[in-house]
C-alpha cells in the first residue's frame, strides 16, 4: 500500500528530481550544472547534456562554477554534502581539492543486541543507535548510548520502500530517485523534504582532476547513483567503432580522443566496460561480482 502511495507522489515530483532519478547520467550532469538535451520521438530521458567549461583554468579548482585559487577554501554553505568538510584547493602538477577527513565511528556493543544506526538528513555519520533485545515475553532493551536511544527496535516505526522494511531513523534511498530518505514516524511516503534531499555525489570534490582530463566515471550497476571511481585514458585504451542506433548527435570525448554514441574504449581496470552513451562524458559500468 505504501509502495502505491509513493508511486504517486514520485509522478507529481519536479521535473528535476524525476529526471535524475529515472534517467542515466542525468544525476550526474545535473550536478556538474550540464543542460538536458531532449531526447527525439517520445524518449523521456535527454539524449546528451551540453556542460559548461568545467576547468578553464588548470592552475585553479572549480566548483559549481566558481574558481579557487590554490589554498582558498570553499565555504562550507555552498557544500552540498555534509561527508565534505573544509574542502581546500591544492594545485600542483594537477588541480584538487582536499577536505577533512570525516570518520565516522559506529560503535555496537555486545553479540546479542540486534541495534541499528539512526541518521539525520544533514549529517554524514549516525547519529546515534537503537539496540533492542527480544528475550523471552518481554523486551529488553540495551542501551548503548543513553543520550541517542529512547526506544527499542520492536518499538520502532517502520517504512516499507521497495520491497524492503527500514526502522525509524534508518536512511534509505528509493529506488529511481536519486534521494536519500530518513524512515521517521511521520514519513508519508512521500519524497517530502522533511524527509527526504537530493544526493550529491561530491563529483567536483572528489573527482576535480579527472573531470579536468576527460576521463571516464564509473559505475556499479545502474547509472542513475554516484560514480564509484573514473577511469582515464590509458596507452592502450582503444575504440571499438559501435552502431550510434539512435542517429545522436553529439559526441563524447574521452582524454583527446572523440568518440561517437555506440562506440565502445577498453580501458586499463579489469571488469570494466566504457561506452559513449549520454555524451558528452563516456561512461564505464563495473560489474558488481568480478573475481580478478
Ligand atoms: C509516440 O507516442 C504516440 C502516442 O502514445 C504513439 O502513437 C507514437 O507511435 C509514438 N511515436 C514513437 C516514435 O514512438
Ligand atoms: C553518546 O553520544 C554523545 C553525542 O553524540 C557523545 O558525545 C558521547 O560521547 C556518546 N557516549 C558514548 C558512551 O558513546
Ligand atoms: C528522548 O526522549 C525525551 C523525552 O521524550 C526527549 O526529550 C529526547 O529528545 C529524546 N531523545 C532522543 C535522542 O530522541
Ligand atoms: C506528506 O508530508 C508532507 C510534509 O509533512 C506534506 O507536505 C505532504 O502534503 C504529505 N503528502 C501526503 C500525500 O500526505
Ligand atoms: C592524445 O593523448 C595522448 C596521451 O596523452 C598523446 O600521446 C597524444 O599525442 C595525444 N594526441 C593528440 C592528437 O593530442
Amino acid at each position: 500500500m505504501k509502495v502505491g502511495i509513493f508511486f504517486v507522489a514520485l509522478c507529481l515530483g519536479s521535473a528535476y528530481s524525476d529526471m535524475a532519478g529515472e534517467c542515466d547520467m542525468a544525476g550526474f550532469y545535473l550536478e556538474l550544472g550540464c543542460k538536458a538535451v531532449p531526447g527525439t520521438g517520445n524518449a523521456t530521458c535527454p539524449d546528451y547534456f551540453t556542460c559548461p567549461d568545467l576547468h578553464p583554468d588548470p592552475k585553479m579548482c572549480y566548483y559549481r562554477g566558481v574558481a579557487y585559487a590554490d589554498g582558498s577554501t570553499i565555504p562550507q554553505t555552498l557544500i552540498n554534502n555534509p561527508c565534505s568538510q573544509a574542502c581546500r584547493c591544492r594545485v600542483s602538477a594537477e588541480s584538487r581539492f582536499e577536505c577533512a577527513a570525516v570518520d565516522c565511528v559506529e560503535v555496537f556493543d555486545g553479540d546479542l543486541q540486534q541495534c541499528v544506526n539512526t541518521y539525520d538528513l544533514d549529517s554524514c555519520c549516525s547519529t546515534g543507535n537503537v539496540c533492542g533485545e527480544a528475550k523471552g515475553k518481554g523486551l529488553q532493551i540495551s542501551i548503548i548510548n543513553s543520550s541517542h536511544c529512547n526506544f527499542s527496535i520492536a518499538g520502532l516505526k517502520t517504512c516499507e520502500v521497495d520491497g524492503k522494511t527500514y526502522r525509524e531513523g534508518e536512511s534509505f534511498e528509493p529506488k529511481d530517485t536519486h534521494k536519500s530518505c530518513i524512515c521517521t514516524g511521520e514519513w508519508n511516503g512521500t519524497l517530502d523534504a522533511d524527509y527526504c534531499r537530493d544526493i550529491n555525489c561530491g563529483i567536483e570534490i572528489h573527482y576535480q582532476e579527472k573531470l579536468s582530463e576527460n576521463c571516464a566515471p564509473v559505475f556499479i550497476g545502474s547509472k542513475r547513483g554516484c560514480p564509484i571511481s573514473f577511469s582515464c585514458p590509458s596507452p592502450t585504451s582503444r575504440v571499438v567503432r559501435g552502431n550510434n542506433l539512435r542517429g545522436i548527435n553529439s559526441q563524447c570525448l574521452f582524454g583527446n580522443v572523440t568518440l561517437t554514441v555506440g562506440d565502445e574504449v577498453t580501458v586499463s581496470e579489469s571488469c570494466t566496460k566504457c561506452i559513449c552513451d549520454v555524451p558528452p562524458f563516456v561512461t564505464c559500468t563495473m560489474k558488481n561480482a568480478c573475481n580478478e
